[in-house]
């Protein structure tokens, strides 16, 4: 079986990979620093899988701490998500996001080199695209200048991989671009955690139908879009985890490959869809009012992703309501359990 190291695995797609992966026959350990999750995740890991994966607290900018983990692991591939990913922190401390999110890459990078490992799937967005001319977009769009220095991050790392593919040919990647992950695993024993107030629509919403937030606000009602809210490609993260799978089991059969897959439903839903999906599924109350505009949002994206369903043979399984109706569980999940302890 093939171990395949998971950085950033204790974290909200992390941890969703880490059951695929046990779910295909991968060994996964974890490396993570724990600054954006904690260890209820591991708890629910361990409850999913009947056992605890191997876990290091490591941060991935270390690059001593991290070479102890590749001498002792020896892994077969690496899945590298750690990451900061807030857009509008990013903008208020550029250096954070620039430091860790690249040097992290360039340390995973090196220590590949080092331990002659040749597999990397690397977790990139939509961001790179910004407000792509067509829709839906595919891989061969170029990038548009970056609206945060988040955005940017991720672009300057595709750059970095693609040079480093180009340098070593026995270096192979697949740059996974996701759109909007959101839910969470239907046994609401992992998802994502909030860490303050969250900056992602659905964690506001949830939070907000449990009572935590008094009102969701939806930024921006004067788009050129059909309801006038923006449009986005939202994927449940169970779906968004398979393919990190597919692209390990799609790079073992490549030589020299370094490529871009779109990671969407291919489906584009307003901020007002989600809204009112969300709340006939649960059955739920939501206080909402109409807002200004967020700076830097694009006005609409969604995703082309036949590339990704030819090549690496995936497909999402799980609609707009199953990842809201999870979304929930997972919500009440975090409250019982908040109650109890
Ligand atoms: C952004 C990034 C994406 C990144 C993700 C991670 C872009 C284009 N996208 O996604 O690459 O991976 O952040 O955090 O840069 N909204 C509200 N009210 C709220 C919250 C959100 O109306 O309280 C709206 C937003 O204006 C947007 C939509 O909901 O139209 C989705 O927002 P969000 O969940 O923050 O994701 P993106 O900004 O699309």
């Amino acid at each position: 079986m093939k171990k395949v190291l998971v950085t950033g695995g204790a974290g909200y797609i992390g941890s969703h990979t880490v059951i695929e992966l046990c779910n295909d026959d991968f060994i996964p350990v974890i490396v993570d620093n724990f600054s954006n999750t904690d260890d209820r995740i591991l708890d629910g890991l361990h409850q999913l899988l009947g056992y605890s994966p191997e876990l290091y607290r490591v941060d991935c900018t270390d690059y001593n701490a991290l070479k102890a983990v590749f001498s002792t692991e020896r892994p077969d591939a690496v899945i590298h998500f750690a990451a900061f990913k807030a857009v509008g922190e990013s903008t208020a401390l550029p250096l954070k996001y620039y430091s860790n999110n690249i040097e992290s890459l360039l340390v995973v990078l090196r220590l590949m080199e080092e331990f002659n490992i040749s597999d990397l799937v690397f977790s990139s967005s939509c961001t790179v695209y910004g407000q792509p001319e067509k829709l839906p977009v595919d891989e061969s769009c170029p990038p548009q200048p970056a609206t945060s220095p988040y955005g940017y991050s991720k672009q300057v790392c595709e750059r970095i991989i693609t040079d480093a593919c180009a340098a070593r040919p026995a270096l192979k990647c697949a740059l996974l671009r996701y759109f909007n992950p959101i839910g969470a695993h239907p046994s609401a024993l992992i998802g994502e955690l909030p860490f303050g107030i969250p900056n992602n629509l659905v964690p506001y919403i949830t939070q907000t139908a449990i009572g935590i937030r008094s009102q969701l606000t939806i930024h921006g009602s004067d788009y050129q879009t059909p309801d006038g809210t923006c449009i986005r490609d939202y994927i449940h993260v169970c779906d968004l985890a398979s393919a990190h799978v597919k692209a390990l089991r799609w790079l073992e059969n490549q030589s020299a490959v370094c490529e871009a897959f779109n990671l969407g439903q291919g489906l584009g839903n307003s901020v007002k869809e989600v809204v009112d999906t969300f709340v006939r599924v649960n059955e739920s109350a939501l206080p909402v009012v109409m807002g200004p505009r967020r700076p830097g949002d694009v006005e609409q994206v969604w995703a082309d992703v036949s590339k990704a369903n030819e090549q690496l043979q995936w497909k999402t399984e799980r609609s707009l309501e199953q990842a809201l109706k999870d979304a929930w569980k997972w919500e009440k999940h975090l409250q019982q359990a908040g109650v109890k302890s």
